[in-house]
């Protein structure tokens, strides 16, 4: 494989900091971009200089709260920069992280990556998505937006995957120099997810139980498209790539 630039937008977030990882581990030279970094993808401060030489782009940055307007409102102006400055820095290619379902969705966080993955679609830099299910990590962070000693979480079926496992398919999407273009006419959205079928709220208690947190599993009504969450419309479709850990394997490998 040869070794080329890559800058990664996002690179200290959850996802990120795994797709660094793998880059690196596989010799290739990166070019982290947050804004602990100096580098903004909103204002487009220091990103010019970011992506001097780069050869591809992999976006992993995100909105820091769910509320659908201000995802959207990031996701659009984020790739729109993205891809003009990568376009005048002679990059080739963006690889862009999106989540499982979003074609379903009809509101919140996981519609704002309706307009993300349109927005790379439409260039002008060729661009390849790749939909993830929700992370191991995530379950942490829905404990996180909880107060107390006793978390609600909804008993709503997801294929939860590390986020080191997605980095590494992000990164064999973005080396891939037959992958076709995206949509190829006739075929899905790469998607990757964990090994198997989880509850969300059964993943939670499993954390919960190290963190001293109480979980109680509940329906999820209140939440944006719960009915077509518990039909499955999150879960992985038949030709996603599946692959470990489980959560149970990562929860036992934390520190
Ligand atoms: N959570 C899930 O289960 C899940 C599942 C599938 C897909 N995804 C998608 O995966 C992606 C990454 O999620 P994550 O949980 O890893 O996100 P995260 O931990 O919140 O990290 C977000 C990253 O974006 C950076 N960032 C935010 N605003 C920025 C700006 N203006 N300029 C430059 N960098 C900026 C942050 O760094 P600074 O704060 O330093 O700028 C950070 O590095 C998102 O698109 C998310 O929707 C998530």
């Amino acid at each position: 494989m040869s070794i080329r630039k890559f800058a990664v937008a996002g690179a200290t977030g959850r996802l990120g900091r795994h797709v660094v990882d793998v880059l690196t581990e596989q010799g290739h030279q990166v070019v982290p971009m947050s804004r602990a970094t100096g580098v903004d993808i909103i204002t487009g401060e220091g990103l010019a200089e970011a992506l001097t030489g780069v050869d591809v782009i992999i976006d992993v940055a995100s909105w820091h709260a769910s509320d659908q307007e201000a995802a959207t409102e990031f996701f659009r102006t984020a790739t729109r920069n993205l891809h003009e400055f990568g376009q005048k820095a002679g990059a080739g290619l963006i690889v862009a992280v999106s989540i499982i379902g979003a074609d379903k969705a009809t509101g919140g966080f996981i519609a704002a990556q309706q307009v993300h993955e349109e927005a790379n679609l439409s260039g002008p830099l060729p661009a390849r998505i790749l939909r993830a299910a929700q992370f191991h990590e995530f379950v942490g962070q829905l404990l996180d937006w909880q107060q107390g000693d006793v978390a609600y979480i909804p008993a709503l079926p997801t294929q939860l995957v590390a986020c080191r496992t997605v980095a590494e398919a992000l990164v064999d999407l973005a080396v891939d120099s037959e992958a076709p273009a995206q949509p190829a006419p006739g075929t899905p959205i790469p998607e990757v997810a964990g090994p198997r079928k989880e509850v969300m709220a059964e993943a939670a208690a499993l954390l919960g139980a190290r963190r001293g947190v109480k979980v109680v599993g509940v329906d999820g009504s209140g939440m944006p498209d719960a009915e077509i969450a518990a039909d499955g419309a999150f879960l992985p479709g038949p030709h996603a790539k599946l692959a470990g850990p489980t959560f149970q394997e990562w929860l036992d490998a934390q520190p």
